[in-house]
């Protein structure tokens, strides 16, 4: 021991001969400094999520499976409501409950979307996709302009009415044969939406329903939030431009709508419309030929005007249809629910009575079927991805800047805390009282997320959903092909569409 002390004693003294004292002096402090910013930043690291075994290079991507939100809700009961996983190269950190999510997205550090999320969208996805104050400046204008238009209010319902009848006439057209409902319906939802940001609707020709079909699936499987593209950005470009990826059809159906965007554009900008505009392009167009005009500097161009066009279409169109496939198969597969909603129906509206938005109140039971099939089937499992701005805390845990932040809404709507039985369609959970009143906004209840960056389409959807699905229950019973069960597997993209199926709407007495 002395020895070695001995010998640590000539080496400090052969080094301060060496460098002098004031230089070891240096040294010293510099070592001390760095030791400290060590022991920060382990402390930091103490607080960080757990984080379970992850394997090099893929991370925990073989672990979740082919429906990811079910490995994810799986870990949530092992790590707790909030923990690190990695995606490939990227650190995610995972809201698993709903207390974890109303703490994240309540902040303002919350809501800017990670590049991953859309930025392998040909054109963009306008004010779905950008940060900061052009998502202020853009979604502040989107949200205004829609309002301006009448999207979501008296002049809307009457328009997506019509909708309804069309779309109702046409299902009658199949006697009662079974055929693939979703198609048709995709159309129909998609002209509701379609006719305000264009201006016209598209007829229901074989090609606009195939080309609006593609149009909506391909962008919602393009841009799956946990997969390949998240763990791999670079290695999926690559796969897509050399075309060894059904991502590579996907891509070449967006690239076909953004076409068709540009060219409704050109169409619009050889009638100059000075003001009061009727529709979107029209509106945007003005917001643009003002900016440049007054040099304003602002966010308000081409790009953002294609991206929020695709953002607004795609975003009203692929969610509503799919929220009422998935409503329409549970009532094939539960005939006495279907039963009590056609009773609730035929008492307020009798069997010819035009459902109105306003009749939900009267609607009480029919109103919580629509958002237990919301719950039952979460249609955005795991929410548009976000991003930590700074670094941040959530639940006590440390995440540092730049994590990208996944809630598990699947998660929130199937924990047991909160849902008994969540598995079962059970639409009396939404009823408050003696089932005359429907609880609008019970907890761990998210379909539209949660906070500033929620979803601006709510109102829309449950009014496009409640005058659909009433119309139809009130025509028709909805059965699946004889002999057939509906089946209730989904294929997961940005959000989860059930596999194409047929089912039969058969007249009513
Ligand atoms: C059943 C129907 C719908 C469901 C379940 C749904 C769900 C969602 C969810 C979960 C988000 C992610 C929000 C976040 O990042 O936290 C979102 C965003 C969005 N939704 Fe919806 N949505 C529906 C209908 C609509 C409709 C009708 C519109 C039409 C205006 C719309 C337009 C959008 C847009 C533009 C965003 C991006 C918002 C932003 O980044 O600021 N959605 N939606």
């Amino acid at each position: 021991m002395k020895a070695m002390a001995d010998t640590a004693y000539g080496w400090f003294a052969a080094v301060q001969n060496q460098l002098g004292i004031s230089v070891l002096k240096e040294i010293i402090v510099c070592v001390a400094i760095l030791l400290v910013v060590f022991w920060k930043r382990k402390k930091i690291r103490k607080h960080l999520p757990p984080r379970p075994f992850k394997i090099p290079i893929v991370g925990h991507l073989p672990f979740l499976g082919k429906e990811p939100f079910r490995g994810l809700h799986k870990l949530t009961k092992k790590y707790g409501n909030v923990y690190g996983i990695y995606l490939g190269g990227n650190y995610c950190v995972i809201l698993g409950d709903y207390k974890a999510v109303k703490e994240a997205f309540s902040k303002s550090t919350t809501t800017d979307r990670p590049d991953v999320a859309f930025d392998q969208v040909p054109d963009g996805v306008g004010f779905s996709g950008v940060n900061g104050q052009e998502w202020v400046e853009q979604r502040q204008y989107c949200l205004r302009a829609m309002k301006h238009l009448g999207i979501g209010r008296d002049s809307w319902e009457t328009h997506v009415q019509t909708e309804v009848e069309d779309f109702v006439r046409k299902v009658s057209m199949y006697d009662g044969r079974p055929f693939d409902f979703s198609k048709l319906l995709t159309a129909s939802i998609a002209n509701n939406i379609g006719s305000y940001v264009f201006g016209n609707r598209l007829p229901m020709s074989k090609e606009n329903i195939e080309f609006l079909n593609q149009c909506v699936d391909s962008s919602s499987q393009f841009s799956a939030q946990v997969g390949l593209r998240i763990s791999f950005p670079f290695l999926s470009d690559v796969l897509i431009a050399l075309g060894l990826t059904k991502y590579a059809t996907y891509k070449k159906h967006i690239e076909q709508f953004n076409k068709f965007i540009r060219e409704q554009v050109e169409l619009h900008k050889k009638n100059t419309v000075e003001e009061n505009p009727d529709n979107f392009i029209d509106g945007y167009l003005m917001k643009i030929r003002e900016n440049q005009e007054q040099n304003l500097g602002n966010t308000f161009n081409y790009t953002n005007m294609y991206g929020n066009i695709q953002a607004i279409f795609i975003g009203a169109s692929d969610t509503t249809k799919t929220s009422l496939s998935w409503l329409l198969l549970a009532m094939a597969s539960d005939i006495e629910i279907q039963k009590r909603v056609h009773e609730e129906i035929v008492t307020v509206l009798g069997r010819e009575g035009k459902i109105q938005w306003s009749d939900r109140h009267s609607l009480p039971y029919t109103y919580a079927v629509i958002m237990e099939g919301q719950r039952w089937m979460t249609i955005a499992p795991i929410n548009t991805s976000r991003i930590a701005m700074e670094d941040i805390k959530i639940c006590g845990y440390d995440v540092p800047k730049g994590t990208i932040i996944l809630a598990n809404n699947w998660g929130l709507h199937n924990d047991t805390k909160y849902w008994k039985d969540p598995e079962k369609f059970q639409p009396e959970r939404f009823l408050l009282e003696d089932g005359e009143k429907v609880n609008l906004k019970p907890e761990s209840y998210v379909p539209f997320s949660y906070g500033k960056r929620n979803c601006p389409g709510e109102v829309i959807a449950m009014m496009e959903m409640l005058l659909y699905f009433v119309a139809l229950i009130q025509k028709f019973t909805v059965l699946p092909p004889k002999g057939k069960l509906p089946r209730m597997q989904g294929t997961l993209g940005l959000t989860y569409h059930p596999v194409p199926q047929e089912l039969r709407f058969v007249l009513r007495e």
